[in-house]
């Protein structure tokens, strides 16, 4: 199964993205979360995407397409994967149709997760994020058992640059602007799921389950 999880920043796809890599054992590829590996290293890369990230805005297209195809040509995804904010634009939709062709692959569901603006505040300002292996932690909606250190591998949480002010109001604008036209996108070729991503996480996980089958 392939999937796409779609959504504003915030909305929790990477939360849910963890709870679905386990259950169906697929991979999970999160391009924001390669480009914060590529920042750590401080890799060519990572600085130019630290550019663009720092301030909220989007890493330029020919540069995620690629990162993405060389990605999920990998053998490791022919059991199936999860693209966790890509696409991002129609250009990245449309790239990505051609290397499903090329690959001789299909998307099943794009899973589209809504939550209200003054929601995706609050989870972003409260957002924590382990150091080491990226899980996503919240100070009051998603603890973990120790406060401060990851369930999954007892790193250090801490607080994701963009998660600022300044930054999470440009990337709720670019949201807008460049990527939520893809709703109408994959709405006409009859593969969006909508989730009501406004409920508790094991019950926005249930619904997603319910909608693409156990
Ligand atoms: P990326 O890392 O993808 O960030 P994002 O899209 O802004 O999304 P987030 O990771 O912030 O939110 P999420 O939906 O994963 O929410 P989470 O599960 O953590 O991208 C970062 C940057 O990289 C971009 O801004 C851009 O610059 C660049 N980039 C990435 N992809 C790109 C692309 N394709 N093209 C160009 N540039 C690209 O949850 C959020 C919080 O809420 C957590 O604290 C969590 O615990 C909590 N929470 C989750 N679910 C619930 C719930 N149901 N109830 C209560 N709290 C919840
Ligand atoms: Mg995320
Ligand atoms: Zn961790």
């Amino acid at each position: 199964m392939n999937i796409i999880l779609f959504g504003a920043p915030g909305v929790g796809k990477g939360t849910q993205a963890e709870k679905l890599v386990k259950k169906y054992h697929i991979v999970h590829i999160s391009t924001g979360e390669m480009f914060r590996d590529a920042i750590k290293g401080n890799t060519p890369l990572g600085q130019l995407a630290n550019s663009y990230i720092s301030k909220g805005h989007l890493v330029p297209d020919e540069v995620t397409i690629s990162l993405v195809k060389e990605r999920i040509s990998q053998s490791d995804c022919q059991k199936g994967f999860i693209l966790d904010g890509f696409p991002r634009t129609l250009q990245q939709a449309e790239c990505l149709g051609k290397i499903c062709l090329e690959l001789n692959i299909k998307i099943d569901y794009v899973i589209d997760i809504e939550v209200l603006e003054d929601e995706l505040i609050t989870r972003l300002s409260g957002r924590r994020i382990c150091k080491n292996c990226g899980s996503s932690y919240h100070v009051v909606f998603n603890k973990p058992k120790v406060n401060d250190v990851c369930d999954n591998c007892q790193g250090p949480l801490i607080t994701r640059d963009d998660d600022n002010k300044e930054s999470v109001i440009v990337r709720l604008n670019t949201y807008k602007k460049q990527t939520e036209p893809l709703i109408k996108y994959y709405m006409d070729q009859g593969i969006l799921l909508r989730i009501n991503g406004q409920q508790a996480i094991d019950d926005v996980f249930k619904e997603i389950v319910n909608k693409i089958g156990e």
